[in-house]
């Protein structure tokens, strides 16, 4: 299965928008709680397979600012599995370095002192970092990025002219991260659902409907096969590009 993969062209960033746990649940006659629960069966299996695979950062988006609006039950059912499927024997295990974006302050305070501990237990893993993205939506990113920086310029840190694509990078959640080259969303439906807005200016995009409980490493591997496909251009033409391959090939 992995022979079909381009070893040498594994993206270093994967963000997945993990949807369709709640109509996975409906197809079985159970409650959409039952669908969360499966899907962090799907987080283990595809956190794995990423480390095993070489990519170095996974974003997933976890709970959306607008997911607040679900029912009580179902945002308490969803804070529940935060806490109990952060576990860091499955980090330790995979050598994984856990971090969180996101609104963090809206949480439960229990689940605020679990994702600090986390990070904290995790910070020295260096094969993957595994970032949930939580409470989290990108125009909330980017209004308290314009916010911040604003708050520099009127304290005469930083100078207006001196604002750039890089500052308004390094003021979002993200940081630390590189953009990612691809973004897979399960669930069927094509959209971003305010996710990840400034960093996937030129990133692929995949689509599928398999629901995020069914999604597997043979999905994953659809996904980056699809990916390496792709000739990424970046403004530029094909006979471009394909010139500085050719240059770069020994
Ligand atoms: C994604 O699955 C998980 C969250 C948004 C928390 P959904 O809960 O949106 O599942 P569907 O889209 O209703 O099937
Ligand atoms: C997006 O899923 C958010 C997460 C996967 C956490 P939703 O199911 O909430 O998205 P919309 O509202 O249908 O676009
Ligand atoms: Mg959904």
């Amino acid at each position: 299965m992995t022979q079909q993969l381009d070893m040498n062209r594994i993206p270093q960033h994967i963000a997945i928008i993990m949807d369709g746990n709640g109509r996975w649940a409906a197809e079985r006659g159970k409650p959409r709680s039952f669908g969360h629960q499966a899907g962090v069966d799907a987080v283990r299996k595809i956190t794995s397979e990423c480390t095993r695979l070489g990519v170095k950062y996974l974003t997933l988006y976890t709970f959306s600012t607008e997911n607040w609006n679900r029912p009580a039950t179902e945002v308490a059912a969803l804070m529940g599995l935060v806490l109990t499927s952060l576990e860091d024997e499955i980090f330790m295990k995979n050598n994984v370095r856990f971090e969180v974006i996101g609104d963090i302050e809206r949480l439960p305070v229990e689940v605020q002192q679990k994702l600090k501990q986390t990070m904290e237990h995790t910070a020295a893993n260096s094969a993957m970092t595994m970032v949930i993205a939580l409470s989290y939506s990108s125009r909330w990113e980017i209004t308290k990025a314009a916010h911040d920086i604003a708050l520099e310029v009127a304290e005469g840190k930083l100078k207006a002219e001196d604002i750039s694509e890089e500052t308004l990078s390094e003021h979002m959640a993200t940081a630390f991260m590189p953009d990612p080259e691809l973004l897979i969303r399960t669930g069927g439906e094509e959209r971003i659902s305010n996710y990840l807005l400034w960093q996937i200016a030129y990133s692929e995009l995949y689509f599928t409907e398999t629901y995020w409980p069914d999604f597997d490493e043979e999905g994953l591997h659809r996904a980056i096969a699809d990916y390496q496909s792709r000739q990424r251009r970046f403004g530029k033409t094909e006979a471009q590009v394909e010139e500085e391959e050719k240059q770069q090939k020994p």
